[in-house]
């Protein structure tokens, strides 16, 4: 115990001191288990994915209509050590040939986290190689800020970065030498979750995002007219229980229990329904629907990110989290009044939008040069947050 003390010294907390490994190229080991896909990569020198191995729960939670927490930590359980393994043989490295583990400590579920956590500390204290805590949402921003890194095209900072997942609509600053600002986020459900609930809603199956990003091209966006939410004290936050509520509303006036019965069926019989299984089972009405909703949430992301843009003069603008897959924000963001805005936008690629291990361990590689490394205490933390409030929350 006390030889591997001694070896760990600049592991522990208030002892950081960099490990001598006089490798040209660097590898970090990354591991991610916040909700409900057990992920590992590795990384190499912060930009070259050798590899990203991730396991999805998907079919564990869907009959549910969204993550079970203890469903998702027995799932991760049962995954960490083939995903590890699997990810360092597709990179053709032992673990004995990484620099660092990087594992996220939070925020999530705090029974996946410690999955996760624990592992990474077994890995690390059983090789003797530093161990690297990352915040989940720190992650997401490196999804993009590590393709940037690889395409040799570094994004002027400070930029403005959107973290738009299941669990987060946050905005931050993010600021030359590795700092964040929080500046507004949502008030009540993030956007990811607005999804997934009128996808449950309308029988669509989980997880929302995908299956109404298919459909919506599919509807007239301006067929029903929601209203944008308008925030009082901070105009950065977002809402999305408004629309959530006005979606509701709409499924109540009208008579769906045929359809939703019809395409709960088929999400009985076939797991991933194509876009085509998906028609015949949804009519135009509920096509626009899904359109409108879509619609509305883009202009909700895209509205915030303009004012955001403004109050810190950024021009860059990163997309990260689940949602920055959505094509619809995608090409909203790329139209003519993108550049309008004078605003260049950076989604990462649809592989590493939604959650993943080499943006973890794309995250680890300026701690390891700044000799952040964490010990054994680290803990999972359901809750971590990122970045200070740049002013005071507004009541709710
Ligand atoms: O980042 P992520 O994988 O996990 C969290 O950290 O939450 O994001 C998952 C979320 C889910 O709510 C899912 O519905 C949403 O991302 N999502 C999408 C799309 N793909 C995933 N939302 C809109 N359009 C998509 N194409
Ligand atoms: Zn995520």
């Amino acid at each position: 115990m006390c030889d591997v003390q001694i070896r760990h010294a600049w592991a522990a907390k208030g002892a950081p001191e960099p490990p001598i490994t006089p490798a040209t190229t660097m590898k970090i080991l990354g591991i991610e288990s916040s909700c409900d896909e057990t992920a590992a990569a590795v990384v190499e020198d912060g930009a070259q994915v050798l590899s990203s191995v991730v396991a999805s729960q998907l079919s564990v939670h869907a009959k549910y209509g969204g993550v079970v927490p203890e469903l998702a930590s027995r799932e991760h359980l049962r995954g960490i050590v083939p995903v590890v393994r699997q990810a360092l043989q597709d990179a053709g490295v032992e673990l004995g040939e990484v620099a660092a583990i990087a594992v996220t400590s939070g925020p999530g579920l705090v029974g996946s986290l410690l999955v996760g956590v624990t592992y990474a500390k077994a890995l690390a204290f059983s090789s003797g190689l530093p161990l690297i805590g990352v915040n989940h949402v720190e992650g997401h921003i490196y999804s993009v800020l590590m393709d940037a890194k690889a395409a040799k095209k570094p994004i002027g900072l400070p930029a403005l970065a959107l973290v738009v997942s299941g669990g987060h609509t946050h905005l931050y600053e993010v600021l030359a030498g590795g700092g964040y600002r929080l500046i507004g986020h949502t008030r009540d459900d993030a956007a990811g979750e607005a999804y997934d609930k009128v996808a449950k809603l309308l029988g669509l199956g989980y997880p929302g995002g995908p299956v109404i990003d298919r459909l919506a091209p599919f509807g007239n966006p301006h067929a029903v007219r929601f209203t944008l939410s308008r925030m009082k004290g901070n105009a950065m936050d977002f809402s999305f229980s408004g629309l959530k509520t006005a979606v509701l509303r709409w499924v109540q006036n009208s008579d769906l229990e045929n359809e939703i019965a019809a395409r709960r069926a088929l999400l009985e019989k076939t797991p991933v329904p194509s876009v085509e299984q998906w028609i015949a089972v949804t009519p135009p009405k509920t096509l626009d629907l899904l359109a409108s909703f879509q619609h509305t949430v883009i202009q909700e992301l895209l509205s915030r990110v303009r004012l955001s843009a403004d109050e810190i003069g950024a021009s860059e603008v990163i997309i990260a989290g689940g949602v920055a897959a959505n094509e619809g924000l995608r090409q909203a963001a790329c139209l003519p009044h993108g550049s309008a805005y004078g605003l260049v936008f950076h989604f990462s690629q649809r592989s590493l939008s939604t959650d993943n291990a080499a943006m973890i361990a794309a995250a680890a590689y300026p701690k390891w040069q700044r000799g952040e490394f964490s010990g054994f205490d680290l803990k999972a933390q359901a809750s971590l947050s990122l970045g200070g409030m740049a002013r005071p929350e507004p009541a709710r």
